[in-house]
């Protein structure tokens, strides 16, 4: 009966998805997913449809949180065909933003921090289950923490994510265990440091070796690292086992002793540079990936030049560099800022340079054969494949569908800063 189809469509209200920001927002926005559909609700790609629209927001950087904030009134704009649609704001611009929120956009209809994701029933009017954790895909994340105790001088995160808390051990395993029974065979432990994780005497190596014991998971990768809190005893852990995959996100932020101390990131450059090079040595294989904030407060030509020294020096597979933003609220927001041009300038420096040593790095690998696992078609060309290496690198090659899930040999024949190509086998 047409009529019936039509009934059904006409009961199954639809929701829009919009994900800013980081790992860990991502993350949520996989709960929050699995959370609507278990009350009923589908998902939909088109915005003009939804009965329910979330956005999931960054406050990290100025340009983030202008970047939501336009998205936001967009889609409240829908307003005026649909007068029904409700709309969310979720993530750290509603803990940072909180009333001044509705009064920049009137029209949305609430606001969640990132640790209150739980009361989205709630607020959507429909009873209050609690998180669940049901996926089956290929590679997923798990948090392990929420917040942070660091207290980087630049960072927002302590204040909109609260202080470090910690999950309990049997929670984490247990849901990855779930994941492993469903079919994922990658996991990346989330955290904002997770070298903090501590717990009963559980140190973040530790929780490696038990996650690794899981059967079912083959890959497991961890995300982000502080350069203070690796030590030897994770290094070998990593170096020990082949499901660890050697890959350390660790930001160095700066490469001028100064500017380190006013982030207070307790650490110098030389105690990065001998962490990356033990590292390295303990596995040569391994990737080291950065992140670079230029143009913090003070910082002067020679410190930006020791940043560039630096990165000469330390080689990282690939960075991901930022122009400092004051965040209010912070410490460093009391600093006295640099010339928006020059930090712009020194952006675009950074940049080129960081680019030129991941396309260095990446053609060393030209004629080596590395293990990928395949997540999916290529999208900008059916007839290849899209995986990663274990060091987490884009690897695209040629192949049938019907390896996605699969790990294979892969002969690299070609590569740039982002990417590498090559054949099977
Ligand atoms: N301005 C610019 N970059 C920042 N980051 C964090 N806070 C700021 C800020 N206020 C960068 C850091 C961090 C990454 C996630 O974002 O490099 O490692
Ligand atoms: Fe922010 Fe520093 Fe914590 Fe990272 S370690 S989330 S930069 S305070």
């Amino acid at each position: 009966m047409i009529y019936s189809i039509y009934a059904i469509n006409y009961n199954s209200m639809k929701y829009y998805l919009v994900t800013f920001g980081c790992q860990m927002n991502k993350y949520t926005s996989g709960k929050v997913e699995s959370l609507l559909n278990k009350l009923g609700y589908t998902i939909t790609t088109q915005e003009k449809e939804a009965d329910l629209i979330l956005v999931n927001t960054c406050s990290v950087r100025d340009s983030a949180e202008e970047r939501a904030i336009g998205r936001i009134r967009t889609l409240a704009g829908l307003k005026r065909q649909n007068p029904n649609l409700k709309i969310g704001v979720i993530g750290c611009m509603a803990v940072r933003l909180r009333n001044s929120l509705f009064e920049l956009i009137p029209r949305i209809d609430f606001s969640l921090g990132p640790n209150e994701t739980e009361n989205l029933p709630a607020l959507i009017e429909k009873g209050s289950d609690p998180l669940p954790a049901i996926f089956s895909g290929l590679k997923e994340f798990v948090a392990i923490s929420t917040g942070c105790d660091n207290f980087c001088s630049y960072c927002i995160v302590p204040f909109v994510r609260g202080n470090l808390v910690v999950r309990q051990k049997e929670a984490i395993l247990s849901e990855i265990k779930e994941l492993a029974e469903s079919g994922t065979k990658e996991i990346t432990l989330l955290g904002q440091d997770v070298t903090s994780f501590r717990l009963n005497g559980t140190g973040f190596p530790e929780l490696l070796s038990d996650v690794a014991r899981i059967s079912g998971i083959e890959r497991i990768r961890f995300l982000t690292s502080h350069p203070k809190g690796v030590d030897d005893q994770l290094i070998d852990v990593v170096a020990e086992n082949p499901k660890l995959c050697p890959h350390f996100h660790l930001p160095l932020q700066s490469g001028s002793d100064r500017v380190l101390r006013d982030m207070n990131r307790g650490y110098t450059f030389d105690y990065y540079f001998g962490l990356i090079n033990k590292i390295r040595k303990a596995i040569p294989s391994s990737a080291i990936t950065t992140d670079i904030i230029v143009g913090f407060p003070k910082e002067a030509r020679s410190d930006f030049e020791a940043t560039l020294k630096a990165i000469e020096m330390v080689r990282p597979d690939s960075s991901f560099c930022f122009a400092y933003s004051a965040r209010p609220g912070t410490p460093a927001e009391r600093l006295p800022e640099i010339d928006q041009k020059e930090k712009s300038e020194r952006l675009k420096r950074m940049i080129e340079l960081t680019k030129k040593i991941a396309g260095e790095k990446n053609s060393l690998l030209i004629d080596t054969r590395q293990d990928v696992l395949i997540e999916a078609k290529n999208p900008k060309d059916p007839k290849a494949l899209m995986g990663r290496t274990i060091t987490n690198k884009v690897c695209l090659f040629e192949g049938g569908e019907g390896l996605i899930g699969k790990t294979v040999p892969v002969h690299i024949t070609s590569s740039s800063a982002y990417t590498l190509k090559g054949r099977l086998g």
